[in-house]
């Protein structure tokens, strides 16, 4: 008789362990502890049990009863959800949850790249204001008055009080003269370096920039750019490429494809044009990420370095392409 007790035992457990759904459940209650169940059954057949059994057997089929109810409730009550959560279970100790603080703008991510490729290579970071006099945006950089990238229709130039009455500009090159405007490059910033400090040089500088551009894909009236300038005693263009090479490495991986091609830029000679190949509008192609050079000696005398004893190379590359590149 005591065997029939543990055969129902495990044929119970089995049950409640095989029911996945509310149903299953529902099912175990009526086979095993409805009214007509088998632990019902099982309870009824105590009379039938012999004498000297009778307390066994008893005493097994309640226990049989308690556990199956109790692991029915366990059951159920899981389904059911966790419990839900009282006022006791509030723990006051356990930290907050932090406000969502966002992420750095991709421009500022960049330029924080850039500071760190090129302080690796030994450049300081150099800054300038954006609204700027011609001397450090043109003058000194040897782009005289007539070049169409001083044209009115190219840049944005200011209204100020200094400037109002006197549109002639200064083409002097002496003084801050002349009129203002947002700059249109950062390569003021070479020149502001260079009169505050004597050689060897060897700075980037990121910083916006504003030009009346039609927008499109890869243009837009206000942009970012990095610019670079080294000056040393015989600094070549081998020491040019080499940097730029090892920078567009650092910068996108050693399978970049990077080429130089010749330009003009009236502050450099020879000058050239960066360009980087990377997949743009569904297409590989080539696509200019900014210029470079060889610092022209003009721009050695506006500063007041002497052009016989120092060399050096700049470079100005436009901080949205090299995001867009990544
Ligand atoms: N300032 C140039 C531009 O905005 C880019 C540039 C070219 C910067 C040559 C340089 C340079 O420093 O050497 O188009």
């Amino acid at each position: 008789m005591l065997e029939k007790i543990d055969q129902l035992a495990s044929e119970a457990r089995a049950d409640l362990q095989g029911a996945r759904t509310p149903e299953d459940l529902e099912q175990f209650r009526i086979k095993y502890l409805g009214s007509k169940g088998a632990v019902k059954a099982l309870l009824g057949m105590l009379k039938k049990v012999p004498h000297e059994q009778k307390p066994a057997f008893g005493k097994n089929a309640n226990a049989l009863r308690q556990e199956l109810e109790q692991a029915f409730k366990d059951r159920r009550g899981a389904a059911a959800g966790p419990p839900k959560r009282g006022r006791t279970t509030l723990d006051v100790t356990e930290p907050g949850l932090g406000a969502r603080l966002g992420r750095e703008h991709v421009i500022t991510q960049t330029t924080n790249e850039l500071v760190e490729v090129f302080g690796r290579m030994g450049f300081d970071v150099a800054t300038g204001p954006e609204v700027e006099d011609e001397r450090h945006n043109f003058i000194a950089l040897n782009i005289p008055p007539e070049h169409p990238a001083r044209d009115p229709l190219e840049n944005f130039y200011i209204a100020t009080a200094q400037t109002k009455g006197d549109a002639s500009g200064d083409a002097s090159g002496g003084g801050g003269g002349g009129m203002h405007l947002l700059r249109s490059q950062t390569s003021t910033i070479q020149i502001r370096v260079m009169e505050s400090q004597p050689p060897p040089v060897r700075v980037v500088a990121m910083g916006r920039v504003y030009r009346p551009d039609e927008h499109d894909a890869t243009h837009y009236s206000m942009f970012h750019q990095v610019e670079g300038l080294y000056v040393d005693r015989d600094v070549s263009m081998v020491d040019l490429k080499t940097t730029l090479i090892q920078f567009a490495h650092a910068m996108f991986g050693p399978e970049a494809e990077v080429r130089l091609r010749p330009s003009f830029f009236p502050f450099t000679e020879p000058s050239a044009e960066l360009e980087v190949r990377f997949q743009l509008q569904g297409q590989m192609q080539w696509m200019e990420i900014g210029g470079c050079g060889m610092v022209d000696p003009n721009v050695f005398e506006a500063v007041g370095y002497d052009p016989e004893q120092w060399t050096g190379f700049a470079f100005g590359l436009g901080i949205e392409r090299l995001a867009m590149r990544k």
